[in-house]
């Protein structure tokens, strides 16, 4: 387990909360673990009828753990656990709620393409620069992001980095509301309590119909195998080293 992230239950819904605000709530291995683990035993827990995601602090999350991302492409740190955090919640069956205090980098983006319900902050900035990082888009996104707010969009996002404010994301179709910070989680919590109070069969049901879990879990299986080789290339290496050395990538030596 990690202290950095909190799971709470409460009248049916299961509240997963990023706990490591001062990492913007990057997330490590040991948090994307503890968070699967949640939605699996929500999965099974017939008590549990919604699910709550949720940040402390004023960030959603930064992302993966770039130190991480840098332990893997120097082949170092056990094995990347996002992967299989993505999968589950690919293929959740009860409904998700997200509640985004402000910025979601990365799988902070493209986990909210499988939530249900998103509430964000006015001040939220959503972005996926999986291209300034010398990556590709996961979490199925390269297939349901250019679906949802089309094409151009969804490239800008990717290939220039171009982040999306908390009232962009309402009217692309990301999220549901954008809210006051301090409004965000008690409206989120709200819509989590009132889906736990609806028949649970119709609403699982709903999502299925709503959602090809199939095409979306093999779009995840093409793209992981993709990032997997990126995260190990000379670009990738170059992107995490001058995160961590506070300095611009230069990605001009280096030819495809
Ligand atoms: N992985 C690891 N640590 C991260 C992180 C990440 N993805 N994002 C932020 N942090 C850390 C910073 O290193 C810093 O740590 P320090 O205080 O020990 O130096 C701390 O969190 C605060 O971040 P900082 O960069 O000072 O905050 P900011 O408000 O100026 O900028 C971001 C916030 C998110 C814009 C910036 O941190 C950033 O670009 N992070 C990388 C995001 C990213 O590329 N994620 C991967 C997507 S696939």
């Amino acid at each position: 387990m990690t202290e950095h992230i909190k799971i709470e239950q409460q009248d049916g819904v299961l509240e997963i909360i990023f706990s490591r605000p001062d990492k913007k709530n990057a997330l490590t291995n040991d948090m994307y673990r503890a968070a699967r683990e949640a939605l699996e035993s929500a999965r099974h827990d017939k008590s549990i009828r919604a699910v709550l995601i949720g940040a402390e602090g004023n960030a959603f999350t930064a992302g993966n753990d770039l130190g991480d991302f840098a332990n893997v492409s120097s082949g170092k740190g056990g094995e990347p656990q996002a992967g299989p955090f993505i999968q589950t919640i690919g293929q959740f069956e009860k409904p998700i709620v997200a509640a985004v205090p402000g910025i979601a980098v990365g799988v902070g983006t493209t986990m909210l393409l499988h939530c249900d319900l998103v509430y964000v902050a006015d001040t939220a900035k959503l972005s996926a620069p999986f291209v300034n990082l010398a990556l590709v888009p996961e979490a199925a996104s390269s297939m349901l992001m250019p679906a949802r707010i089309g094409y151009v969009k969804a490239f800008a996002a990717f290939a220039l980095g171009e982040s999306i404010s908390g009232p962009e994301a309402v009217a692309l179709g990301l999220a549901n509301k954008a809210l006051p910070l301090d409004e965000v989680l008690p409206a989120a919590r709200s819509a989590a309590q009132t889906l736990a109070k609806k028949p649970a069969g119709s609403l699982v049901a709903t999502k299925k119909l709503m959602r090809d879990a199939e095409t979306i879990l093999a779009r995840m299986k093409q793209e992981s195998a993709i990032f997997g080789e990126r995260l190990k290339s000379d670009e990738a290496r170059e992107a995490f080293s001058a995160f961590a050395e506070r300095r611009q990538p230069d990605f001009t030596k280096f030819t495809s």
